[in-house]
């Protein structure tokens, strides 16, 4: 018997329809992957399932009853958890207080019973093998580990389903695969799970069925084991899909960032120089410096030591602007928390980086960034309608391209990219992959720092291997390869190769 059905179910949103008659069927203790295109309405769906949207039409039976329309309370009873897209962490909240947010354990005359409420997340973070203090303020945990919160804010409530819309974005791959661990053994138990990830070895590793939509439709269902990730992704974006190595070796200028001796927070005596034209990879566990190490390079994070030259100019202090003035620009990690503007709509989201620097040009003319937005809505593909709308009304892998546009718009000399394509689906990325060399080509120097290989594979000239700090390994883009990487980023491999 099936634990969910959501039949014919239909969606619009001023008159746009973002769900045509959309079905999806999960059994219990099943891990469902829920599959498509940003845009696709993966999300619309989980909001429908969850009671945040309502549903125009269609009807949703969970555990043999029916369940009504945008309810939020009624889902949770019923025994649905949703552990959404982006955090919904209070971060002026102490870690319990957001787990037990609602769901306050109270004594006597409804007084707060703190003491139970901390020795209950305690015993939840150490299940979970997760070392969080349930004291701590939330805003003060780094992203990982509020990812780790909002799911065990997910596990506590002893839901039947659980939803996971990519879940795994600020983790790194030991927290990820421990994560799946504990997914599994809940699985072993009879929860069951819609999954949503555009990381396809994540999919294959834990779904056993799958669920394709494309363009507000449904596609196709069916068992993880009968298909391959070609066929999926042929499913999610229909034939225009292309594969094919882009990776070209390019003529490179002169260096024009020199790194000597740095030390920061999170990183020591870090050396490395970068030509005109080059794209780099930084790679290495969470915790290895690669993201501070950009982010001291782009004055958000002061230099404790060593220097930071551009265009010949050494710096011992940096600020963000005198950064931005010098021709960097930087796209950081975790778009929630450091790069959405939500009250700010599309246009003013894309513009506000090349306004902040660009001093000679003090006026904004709509008419101008109108058509500069334009190009970038096609250059990347954003499915957007009018660029007046807020950011937050688009999913959140084309919220992710509107970032990637603000930083283009720059025109930036040297790009630093952490993390670029969390949440853009496969096909997107391939596009993006396409436009970074492309910018290359142009004479633009780029430094991107992943954890997914293959993606260096396709773009960098060379990788940057980073472990506890240090730089491990520099290689060329022939010696970029997944086992290789890996045993430097573990520490497996010392020493340096450069
Ligand atoms: N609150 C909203 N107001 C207006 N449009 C919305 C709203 N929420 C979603 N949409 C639109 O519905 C469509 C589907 O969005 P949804 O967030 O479900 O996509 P998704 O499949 O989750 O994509 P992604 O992989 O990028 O997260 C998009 O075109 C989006 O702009
Ligand atoms: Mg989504």
């Amino acid at each position: 018997m099936e634990l969910l059905k959501m039949q014919h179910i239909t969606k619009s949103f001023f008159g746009v329809k973002v769900l045509d008659d959309v079905s999806l069927t999960v059994k219990p203790g099943e891990i469902h992957a829920l599959l498509g295109e940003n845009g696709a309405g993966k999300s619309t769906l989980m909001n429908i399932l969850s009671g945040v949207y309502t549903r125009d039409e269609g009807t949703v039976t969970f555990d043999g009853k029916d369940l009504p329309n945008g309810s939020i309370s009624a889902s949770e009873a019923a025994g649905i958890a949703f552990v959404h897209q982006e955090l919904n962490i209070f971060n002026d909240l102490k870690v319990y207080e957001n787990l037990f947010l609602t769901k306050e354990i109270t004594g006597k005359g409804g007084k707060l019973n703190k003491k139970a409420m901390i020795d209950e997340a305690q015993r939840l973070f150490d299940e979970m093998g997760v070392p969080i203090d349930p004291n701590a303020l939330a805003g003060e945990l780094v992203a990982g580990a509020k990812q780790v919160l909002e799911i065990a804010k997910a596990l506590h409530s002893k839901a039947k389903l659980i939803i996971l819309d990519e879940p795994t974005t600020a983790l790194n791959n030991s927290e990820i695969e421990h994560f799946f661990g504990l997914i599994r053994s809940l699985k072993e138990k009879g929860t069951a799970f819609i999954f949503i990830s555009h990381k396809m070895p994540e999919i294959f590793a834990l779904a056993d069925e799958y669920t394709v939509l494309r363009n507000a439709r449904f596609i196709s269902t069916g068992r993880i084991a009968d298909t391959n990730a070609e066929k999926i992704t042929r499913d999610m974006v229909g034939e225009t899909y292309s594969n094919e190595e882009v990776y070209e070796q390019r003529g490179l200028g002169d260096v024009v960032l020199k790194v000597e001796g740095l030390t920061g927070r999170g990183f020591e005596n870090v050396s490395f120089e970068i030509r005109k034209g080059e794209i780099i990879g930084f790679t290495g566990l969470q915790g290895a410096g690669c993201s501070e190490v950009l982010q001291t390079i782009f004055g958000a994070l002061p230099i404790a030591g060593g220097t930071v030259t551009i265009n010949g100019t050494s710096m011992t202090k940096e600020t963000i602007h005198s950064a931005m003035v010098r021709g960097v620009g930087m796209i950081p990690a975790n778009r929630k928390e450091n790069s959405v503007i939500p009250d700010m709509t599309l246009l003013e989201n894309t513009y506000i980086s090349r306004h902040t620097i660009d001093t000679r040009n003090p006026s904004i003319s709509r008419k101008g960034e109108q058509k500069r937005f334009d190009s970038f809505r096609e250059k990347l593909n954003i499915k957007a309608n009018r660029s007046d709308d807020l950011i937050v009304s688009l999913s959140g892998g084309n919220q992710q391209k509107i970032i990637l546009a603000r930083w283009l718009d720059t025109e930036a000399k040297i790009l630093l990219m952490d993390n670029p394509t969390q949440g853009i689906d496969v096909g997107a990325k391939e596009e993006i992959y396409r436009l970074i060399l492309k910018l290359a080509e142009a004479g633009q120097t780029i430094i991107v720092n992943t954890l997914e290989i293959p993606e260096l594979k396709k773009i960098a000239d060379r990788c940057i291997v980073f472990y506890h700090g240090n730089v491990v390994a520099d290689l060329p883009h022939s010696e970029i390869e997944e086992g290789k990487v890996m045993m430097y980023s573990t520490g497996a491999l010392g020493g340096t190769e450069a």
